[in-house]
């Protein structure tokens, strides 16, 4: 997408929207996140409007923030506990963080925000740069299987259809370059709204390989937040890294 920079998918609109959005895994989420996190500190990447760091800093965790959005900080800011979250404005593939912490984690796909391989391995080697000893990276992302699927390499999905409104999600699929393109399109009697969004996937596998570039290694991967087995069928994958 000509001209895209990820800062464009999260302006003062779409931060309005991730205000109160729920995805229906937060209480388990949190649980699991809690357990690595122990006496903390913890550190969130793309922390956004706080869908998770503010329930788990709720458990008496101490939970730092980065992301790139002042809107999303802006949102998070006007939660309950949101004010006592320290949160860096910045590109989280620098983790531009002084502390060392127990847990650091990066949920909801949003490593696959960062738009170069180089990117997502300069990622792993900051974060190992400030796990503890015994800490624990923690990445939550989609396995791209569905996309490999696709007729054509795209799909138009209808999102919702109500009196006055369309919502479209639109995208595109590059498996050459393990780029999506994406728009969700809004069509009301006030005009046509986009939000574009643009991903660099990748598989499991590749995350392990970068994760030992930066000298860490897979210690866990399961297939949901329940610890459901990781196989063939699964549709995301909760990767535990450790030295
Ligand atoms: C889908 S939201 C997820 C927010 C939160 N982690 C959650 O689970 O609700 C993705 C977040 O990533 C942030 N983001 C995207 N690219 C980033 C980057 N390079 N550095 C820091 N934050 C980034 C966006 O601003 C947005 O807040």
């Amino acid at each position: 997408m000509k001209d895209y920079k990820p800062i464009m998918s999260f302006d003062d609109n779409v931060a309005e929207i991730y205000r109160n959005i729920e995805r229906g895994d937060e209480v388990v989420a949190v649980a699991f996140l809690e357990q690595l996190a122990g006496h903390g500190p913890a550190l969130e990447l793309a922390i956004g409007a706080g869908r998770i760091a503010l329930p788990l800093a709720a458990r008496g965790i101490r939970v730092d923030g980065i992301d790139i959005s002042p809107a999303m900080v802006a949102q998070l800011r006007n939660k309950p506990g949101g004010k006592e979250v320290s949160v860096i404005v910045g590109d989280f593939a620098d983790v531009p963080v002084a502390d060392n912490y127990n847990l650091i984690f990066v949920v909801w796909n949003s490593l696959f925000n960062l738009l170069t391989q180089d990117d997502q391995v300069r990622c792993f080697q900051n974060v190992a740069r400030h796990l503890t000893e015994e800490g624990s990276f923690v990445v939550e992302a989609y396995v791209p299987t569905f996309l490999c699927r696709l007729r054509s390499d795209q799909y138009v999905d209808t999102e919702a259809i109500l009196i006055d409104e369309v919502k479209l999600d639109v995208l595109r699929h590059d498996i050459s370059t393990q780029m999506i393109e994406e728009s969700h399109v809004s069509l009301s009697p006030a005009g046509v709204r986009l939000n574009p969004v643009v991903q660099r996937y990748a598989w499991p596998a590749e995350l392990d390989l970068m994760a030992r570039i930066a000298g860490l290694r897979l210690a866990q991967r399961w297939g949901g937040w329940n610890r459901e087995p990781f196989n063939s069928n699964s549709g995301m994958h909760i990767s535990v890294y450790g030295r």
